[in-house]
């Protein structure tokens, strides 16, 4: 693992926008893998700033979402496909078809994901997938004790997850209980992956990611045996590293 600190949040952001500005750049066409949550923030509104300073063209890019909640509109205000669009999609120049998302309302969801697989093969699999990581080790949706082998499937939301997103919502009771995810094999299938970390609350998930023993405990920590993986993380996410 490639481990890059940065000073704070701001860095980070800049960074990370830079390294994906870069693959953007040599590959046109690149496919790219994406997360949500409160660490990309940063990181899209840099790449969006590249673009408006027409730095960078993602018209040819595709996207792929790392999950998506089930039972939540797609047009609600939490919903990932809105935080993509507010945060990336509405602001640069990307091809709505080139866009994707697990649809977590399709009536057949096991289908579902077995599509966005097939989506994801016919798209030539992800040049640069970028992860966030939780308090808890996840990796996308991928809860403790999810098998290395999995593909895109549907997950019970842990309770710590749910409660570290219920910031989001009005209350906790409000944030839906299940979602699809890419699993832990089509994150692994990933051609480069950037792990995202900041803030001192998720400093022993990033110390365990890089230093405990490899364990479907802790999905993260399987990122060890991926060959191309950039950890950028805050002096504050850093603390147990140093
Ligand atoms: C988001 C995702 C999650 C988050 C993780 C960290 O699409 O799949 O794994 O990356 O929960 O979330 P934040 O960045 O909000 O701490």
């Amino acid at each position: 693992m490639d481990i890059q600190i940065c000073k704070h949040y701001g860095e980070l952001s800049a960074k990370a926008a830079e390294l994906v500005g870069e693959q953007i750049k040599q590959k046109t066409d690149s496919v790219l893998g994406l997360a949500t949550g409160g660490t990309p923030e940063g990181m899209y509104a840099a790449l969006v700033d590249q673009y408006k300073n027409k730095q960078l063209s993602f018209r040819e890019i595709k996207t792929f979402n790392l999950d998506e909640y089930i039972g939540l509109p797609a047009d609600h205000p939490l919903s990932y496909r809105v935080y993509m669009d507010e945060h990336l999609f509405n602001n640069v120049d990307i091809s709505e078809k080139n866009v994707h998302l697990p649809d977590g309302n399709a009536t057949d969801l096991a289908a579902e994901c077995d599509r966005y697989e097939e989506r994801l093969r016919h798209a030539g699999g992800i040049d640069l997938q970028v992860l966030g990581l939780g308090h808890n080790g996840h990796i996308g949706f991928n809860e403790p004790g999810t098998a290395f082998e999995s593909s895109t499937h549907i997950v019970d939301l842990d309770e710590k997850t749910r409660e570290a997103n219920a910031r989001y919502f009005e209350k906790k009771s409000a944030v839906p209980r299940q979602a699809i995810t890419m699993g832990i094999q089509t994150i692994l299938s990933a051609r480069k992956v950037l792990v995202l970390v900041s803030g001192t609350d998720k400093a022993e998930a990033v110390r365990d990611m890089i230093y405990r023993e490899m364990t479907t405990s802790f999905p993260a920590t399987v990122l060890q045996k991926h060959p191309a993986v950039t950890v950028i993380a805050d002096e504050e996410a850093a603390t147990h590293l140093q």
